[in-house]
């Protein structure tokens, strides 16, 4: 198969009805903080366990469609001795992997940042697709203030975005461009969302510039929303209003999918607002979805709390989360199934 429908293929699988992403991608700093949280060590062994667990939970590929991991979990092993990407595969689940290495303040730009990690991309990828990937992520971040982002941020971010998903399509790999507007502070939601569609608007054009095949890349945004500081907080009429707003202005109806970052949302106010952005009446011409780290991995974590005993406990958590997301997925959620699933 060529590259063109090699990616076709995988944007098919990913974007499958009533499945979503998980992204279970957390480098080692930010693994070990989510884990602390629950007072669980984050070592080789319990990071390959918990992850494992994750790509094994029994019948979880009804509604996951793929997961991005860190390059650790690419050679990794479950516990039958099955490497962990294959092991996704046995569930239909398409496995990814996050390829930037993090950020670094922008010079010129005080308090914002830029993604690094495009140095040797295409030799990595190489290695990557060895492994089993067939899928990438790409995360830049825009922090809000009275100051940021600056025009130089939301273009140089754009720039790096664009060059780092036209390198991934050269592979025959699809890949996710994520431009994260942070949720830190009190700005409000107008802010969001003039923040949103500058940095959308800006990716977008870059992408045309560097001739990436809109066809094939997934859209990873915010969704649009006040500071975290703001209380009390919208309804989720009122997010998935603004956010479809900012999304017809921005994403051309070329892109095939949306799958939404959860951002610091709770795993209730995440599906709920996924769930309103699918039920609204304005035409949206994409999938609307979800590619959730802490609003599908909080309760899991909270059932295993590092104890390997909890097995159980922790896939049923997972399958009841990935289940209610499906369901917002497809307009289907209501509050009652916190309690009643
Ligand atoms: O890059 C960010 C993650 O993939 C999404 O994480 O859902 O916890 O914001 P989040």
């Amino acid at each position: 198969m060529d590259k063109v429908g090699q990616m076709q293929q995988t944007i098919e699988r990913l974007t499958s009805p009533g499945r979503g992403i998980l992204a279970a991608d957390e480098s080692y700093p930010t693994i070990t903080k989510r884990l602390a949280d629950h007072n669980i060590e984050s070592t080789e062994e319990t990071r390959r366990f918990y992850r494992s667990l994750l790509a094994n939970t029994p019948g979880i590929g009804e509604y996951v469609s793929g997961i991005i991991f860190f390059e650790e979990t690419l050679g990794q092993k479950n516990d039958d001795g099955v490497r962990i990407p294959q092991a996704c595969e046995q569930q239909d689940i398409v496995p990814g992997i996050k390829v930037d290495k993090g950020l670094t303040d922008l010079p010129g730009s005080p308090g914002d940042k830029i993604t690094q990690g495009l140095d040797n991309l295409g030799d990595r990828l190489d290695g990557y697709l060895e492994q089993g990937a067939l899928f990438t992520k790409w995360r830049n971040v825009y922090a809000i203030s009275a100051d940021t982002p600056s025009r130089q941020a939301i273009e140089a971010n754009a720039e790096v975005l664009a060059r780092y998903a036209a390198i991934v399509q050269s592979r025959g790999m699809v890949p996710i461009v994520e431009p994260e507007v942070l949720m830190d502070g009190s700005h409000s939601l107008e802010r969001c969302a003039e923040v949103t569609e500058a940095a959308q608007s800006a990716l977008f054009a870059a992408l045309r510039r560097h001739q990436v095949i809109l066809e094939a890349v997934i859209l990873k945004p915010n969704m649009v929303l006040p500071g975290k500081d703001v209380q009390p907080r919208p309804s989720a009429e009122v997010c998935a209003q603004a956010t479809l707003r900012v999304l017809r202005r921005t994403v051309p109806a070329a892109v095939p999918s949306i799958n939404f970052l959860s951002g610091g949302q709770t795993c209730e106010e995440a599906t709920a607002n996924l769930n309103a952005m699918n039920q609204a009446s304005v035409s949206k011409p994409w999938v609307l979805s979800f590619s959730y780290s802490r609003a599908l991995q909080n309760p899991v974590q909270a059932a295993w709390a590092g104890d390997n005993a909890n097995k159980a406990a922790a896939e049923q958590a997972f399958l009841k989360r990935a289940r209610l997301n499906s369901l917002a997925r497809q307009g289907q959620y209501r509050t009652e199934l916190e309690t009643t699933d």
